[in-house]
């Protein structure tokens, strides 16, 4: 433990209290979602081999951030149609709403969803929108869609991606980003796409400082100009950067279950999460890809209030952040807004 860490002890009534608040979530990866018996079923139906995704106890099996990329990767192999992605968009919404969550954005690539092809995407697109629907209706949690391309499959593909999410920009489709490999390439590279995308009125994030240091949120903000930043966190190494973070009012999509997980930090006591907020930070808290990582809404909740010695109310203040930097029309807001106050 750090002394940035409390070890205020919570009871009981107060953890569960926690846990059970109404949630919003930024940063979730549709297929990074996906269960693994989810994936397991559909590779059984479809015979599709999926050696080495899987460890001993079922979960998924990688050590490290490159083999959870390809472990992710061959997993996805197994959704392959537009009936598939409404599955999966079912069984991830079910997972949020279980854990309180009211609001969900979710990544969703083209690259997965036909292969970058614009009347291919519109087909998927249309299967998890409907999926969403009879979510929301049925579990009471709203999604919106960032449409992100991968770093590592390099700018090209990338411009492909920007282009589906141009042509279905709307009220479904409110933002656009990148995930994938960090350490690959630069993302003044990438400046194309998000320029479109921008154009398209998209809102924008990417992610950055997962791996790479301060330098890379610095790029993402001057290169891409976007309103938020998945992770972000390794912008805590320049505290210059944090004050303009803080000033900018550039939101961190953090995700402290994942950032321990991959070994980005060692403990949940090194993290940064408190002291970003401490300066100011638009700071939230996300999943990412929540069975990768053993990990739900409620357990980073109930995690962050054990280590850091926060209470309701600054998870009540954190939802707050989420939702006024979430990508979705002011109708959409207001809706959530009352649901966050009246739980
Ligand atoms: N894609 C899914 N999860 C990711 C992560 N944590 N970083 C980068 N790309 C990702
Ligand atoms: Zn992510």
């Amino acid at each position: 433990m750090t002394d940035e860490t409390q070890e205020i002890r919570h009871d009981e009534e107060s953890l569960a209290a926690i846990a059970n608040l109404p949630k919003v979530e930024l940063h979730l990866h549709h297929e990074g979602a996906a269960p693994p018996e989810f994936i397991r079923r559909l590779g059984e139906e479809k015979s599709i081999r999926l050696d080495g995704v899987f460890d001993a106890d079922g979960g998924y099996a990688f050590s490290g951030f490159e083999r959870f990329l390809r472990t992710y990767e061959a997993a996805t192999a197994v959704l392959k149609s537009p009936e598939d992605f409404h599955r999966l968009t079912l069984a991830l919404l079910e997972q949020s709403a279980e854990n309180g969550v009211v609001y969900t954005e979710s990544f969703l690539s083209p690259d997965f969803c036909g292969g970058g092809d614009i009347s291919a995407w519109q087909d998927y697109l249309a299967a998890i929108r409907e999926a969403a629907e009879i979510a929301e209706r049925d579990m009471g949690v709203t999604l919106r869609g960032v449409v992100t391309c991968v770093r590592h499959f390099g700018p090209d593909q990338a411009r492909r991606a920007a282009r589906c999410a141009a042509e279905t920009a709307g009220d479904f489709i409110t933002g656009f980003g990148m995930g994938g490999d960090e350490n690959q390439g630069a993302l003044k590279d990438f400046a194309w796409s998000f320029d479109m995308a921008r154009e398209a009125g998209l809102q924008l994030t990417v992610h950055a400082g997962e791996w790479r240091g301060p330098a890379e949120v610095a790029s993402a903000v001057d290169d891409l100009r976007v309103a938020r930043i998945g992770h972000g966190v390794r912008a805590a190494e320049d505290p210059a950067l944090v004050e303009q973070l803080a000033e900018a009012g550039i939101c961190l999509e953090v995700c402290p279950g994942s950032n321990v997980a991959l070994g980005v930090y060692k403990r949940l006591a090194d993290h940064p999460i408190a002291r970003l907020r401490r300066a100011g930070v638009p700071v939230t808290v996300s999943t990412d890809d929540p069975p990768f990582f053993h990990t739900t809404m409620r357990d980073e909740y109930v995690n962050l209030a054990r280590c850091f010695g926060w209470h309701a109310e600054d998870f009540t203040t954190l939802n707050r952040t989420a939702l006024a930097h979430a990508f979705c029309d002011e109708t959409t807001r207001a809706a959530i807004a009352k649901r966050l106050d009246t739980q």
